[in-house]
């Protein structure tokens, strides 16, 4: 099956045509960074005038790129949520038209489930049920146990700042620019990871949750004394870094002394982190687990995983063109009258 993915959750415009949900045929993303970048953060109206003002370029460039048509596509794949609903709604919308126009299958795909398919783009390898995937991303932090591809159960969450959050703050209080999970990264590779001892929160109770907002503080407070204003800023990045993995580990590991899985993912924005993926791979061969993190261009956002979680989930997330619309907050389960 040949999908056109189209991927407008934040502030990547994304397109890409993906063969049997592993073979990315082309893969186009317009990266905003340096229209948001002078505010700090992603700004939700410039975001949507720019996937506005790019997207149909971004579905004929992916289009052309794969040397195809759109009559030659299968079906086409959205991300409808979670995400920021001025963004959400311009990919929304285009997918929903060239559906309609094509008489092409419509796949309304949760952002998220996205970010756990990236995992298998290019690798030749098939995901194995039970799956225990750790999605780490700059909106999202959670532990989630798959016995499918559309059985999907959140084991665990961040109940504060998500992963990518906490480097992305963490950074700003570094004076390093926006987005800062990439600069702690390049300058964590120069620093001491047991230079500090930052703490490693691990809510109590049941669930596998997760905090980093007290982390992030800690730093804050740390580099506001005389010995954290003449620290070495490799140092404490690397520390802050060594804290977010261990705390990740952690869980990951808790997750799998509960329940047997035959394989593990580490995805979403925030497995680029050199730290994180070598300390997860080096977890998962401790326990036996074929481990899988997506190749760097596919862990942030992209539109391959998109047309990669269609493939997988297919009828379950079968759309009508005519009324599909974008959910901002859309729940991470899908709702059991599609898996009937
Ligand atoms: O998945 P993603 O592209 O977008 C969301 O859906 O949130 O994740 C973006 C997040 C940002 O917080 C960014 O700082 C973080 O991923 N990130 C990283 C690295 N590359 C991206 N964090 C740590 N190390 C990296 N190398
Ligand atoms: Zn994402």
């Amino acid at each position: 099956m040949l999908v056109l993915g189209i991927e407008t959750s934040c502030d990547d415009t994304a397109t890409a045509l993906v063969r049997d949900g592993r073979r990315v045929l082309s893969n186009v993303s317009t990266n905003q960074d340096e229209f948001h970048a002078k505010f700090g953060g992603i700004v939700p109206e410039i975001a949507s005038r720019q996937h506005v003002a790019l997207l149909s370029a971004a579905v004929q460039d992916a289009l052309e790129r794969a040397g195809t048509g759109l009559e030659d596509v299968d079906g086409i794949a959205v991300s409808v949520g979670p995400g920021l609903i001025g963004s959400l709604v311009v990919g929304v919308a285009s997918a929903k038209a060239l559906a309609l126009a094509g008489g092409k299958p419509l796949y309304a795909i949760n952002h998220l489930h996205g970010h756990i398919f990236a995992a298998f783009l290019e690798t030749g390898i098939e995901p194995e049920y039970p799956l225990l995937a750790l999605l780490v991303s700059g909106g999202h932090t959670q532990l989630v146990s798959l016995a499918g591809p559309t059985r999907l159960r959140i084991l665990g969450r961040t109940r504060d700042d998500a992963a990518g959050e906490a480097f992305d703050k963490t950074a700003r209080l570094l004076g390093l620019p926006f987005p800062g999970g990439p600069e702690i990264d390049r300058l964590a590779s120069r620093g001491n990871p047991a230079a500090f001892a930052f703490p490693r929160h691990r809510p109590e109770g049941d669930a596998l949750d997760m905090s980093f907002s007290g982390l992030k503080t800690s730093v804050k407070y740390f580099l506001e004394t005389p010995a954290g204003a003449a620290a070495n800023r490799a140092d404490v990045a690397a520390s802050f870094q060594a804290a977010v993995v261990d705390v990740l580990v952690d869980r990951l590991e808790r997750a799998a002394s509960r329940d047997q899985y035959r394989a593990v993912v580490l995805s979403g924005g925030v497995a680029a982190n050199t730290a994180l993926a070598q300390a997860f791979m080096a977890w998962a061969q401790r326990r036996g687990l074929p481990g899988l993190v997506p190749q760097r261009r596919f862990c942030t956002d992209n539109a391959a995983m998109i047309a990669a979680a269609a493939d997988r989930q297919r009828e379950a997330v079968r759309a009508d063109p005519r009324t599909l619309s974008a959910d901002p907050n859309l729940p991470f389960e899908l709702p059991a009258a599609a898996l009937a």
